[in-house]
């Protein structure tokens, strides 16, 4: 089976030609960071002209790069939440008029599934079925989850964010120290050969979030990562002189190393309590070096298997929406033919 993914929700235009087994025959990413950069983040109406402008091209490329024709497509998966409203829509309505003028089936597709399906677009998963109970730590510029797995397709979220997300943490960071956007590869980059003992950033235990907590959700699995902004918008102020005093990477490394902790503290809980057969980290963030040494040896520790996304799926592409398409449809727990987008659908609400 090969399906046509198209992804919209953010500031990135994609569309690729995915077939069973999460084969990527063709992934064409077009981003719009240049664009948003001057503003520091992603502006809607910017956002959703530039995918009306780009998505027709890549929708031919994604097709001319898998030497396919339409003949050979079966059907057609799109995201249609969570994200930005504009945004999505024109993915959604591109892919309604071209299910409808090529005569394919229209599967939605949920973007934090697309992320977390990342994973079996690595060579080495060749069975998706045969991975749980695994743990997901899903860590993107708008999502910080740890979700049990019990079987694919079934999500409980055992742990959130109470505030920024993880890579909106590193987007922040950045913003302060004038690095550039989005601040996850710029903090990484700078934070080559510094001390990251340089100082000691909050991890976020200090929040203990709110009395009552919904669903399976546990306090100690959950994070918070707006007071590591504030620490390091303090430490700026009542240091004027450290960059000049070249500790720049010094205190990038630091930074990076705060979120880093915060997230494996939480992951090792999280495995010490479960019984897991693997675990994977996906999202913009998993991106990240230090990160993915950290995981490493997590996984060791628990005898787990770590699943990581391929590097260049980490980040929104449709590579990873196409195949979680091509599962719920093989499944038959699809959603077909969305009426409209959710910008605020869950990760609960679909499972
Ligand atoms: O998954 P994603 O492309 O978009 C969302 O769905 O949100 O994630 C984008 C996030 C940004 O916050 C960006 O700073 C972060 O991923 N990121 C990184 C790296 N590359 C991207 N964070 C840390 N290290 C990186 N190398
Ligand atoms: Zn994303």
């Amino acid at each position: 089976m090969r399906i046509l993914g198209l992804e919209t929700s953010c500031d990135e235009t994609a569309a690729a030609i995915v077939e069973d087994g999460g084969k990527v025959i063709s992934s064409i990413i077009y981003t719009q960071i240049a664009k948003h950069r001057p503003y520091g983040g992603v502006v809607p109406e910017i956002a959703c002209r530039d995918h009306v402008r780009k998505l027709p091209e890549i929708v031919k490329s994604a097709l001319k790069e898998a030497n396919c024709s339409w003949d050979e497509i079966d059907a057609i998966a799109s995201t249609y939440g969570p994200g930005l409203g504009s945004s999505l829509l024109v993915g959604l309505t591109g892919a309604k008029t071209l299910a409808m003028r090529m005569n394919k089936p229209l599967i939605g597709v949920n973007h934090l599934e697309g992320h977390l399906n990342s994973i079996f677009l690595a060579e080495d998963v060749s069975d998706p079925y045969a991975v749980c109970p695994m743990l997901v730590l899903l860590v993107s510029g708008g999502h910080t989850f740890l979700i049990d797995v019990q079987r694919l397709g079934s999500y409980r979220i055992l742990g959130k964010t109470y505030d920024d997300a993880a890579g909106e943490a590193l987007d922040k960071g950045a913003n302060l120290l004038n690095l550039g956007y989005p601040g996850g590869p710029y903090i990484e980059k700078a934070a080559e050969g510094g001390n990251p003992k340089f100082f000691d950033f909050p991890r976020g235990n200090g929040n203990k979030g709110p009395a009552n907590l919904d669903g399976d959700l546990d306090k100690n699995l959950c994070f918070s990562f707006s007071g590591l902004k504030t620490s390091l918008l303090y430490y700026l102020k009542n240091n004027p002189t450290v960059i000049e005093d070249g500790h720049l990477s010094d205190l990038c490394a630091a930074y990076q190393e705060a979120v880093c902790d915060a997230l494996i503290k939480r992951v090792d809980r999280a495995l010490s309590s479960g019984n897991y057969k693997s675990f994977a980290c996906v999202g913009g963030v998993a991106k990240n070096k230090t990160l993915r040494k950290k995981l490493e040896n997590r996984a060791k520790k628990h005898n787990a298997r770590l699943l990581l996304t391929p590097m260049e799926f980490c980040t929104d592409n449709a590579a990873m929406i196409a195949y979680a398409g091509l599962l719920r449809y093989q499944a038959g727990t699809a959603v077909m033919e969305p009426a409209d987008i959710n910008p605020n659908l869950t990760l609960e609400s679909w499972a």
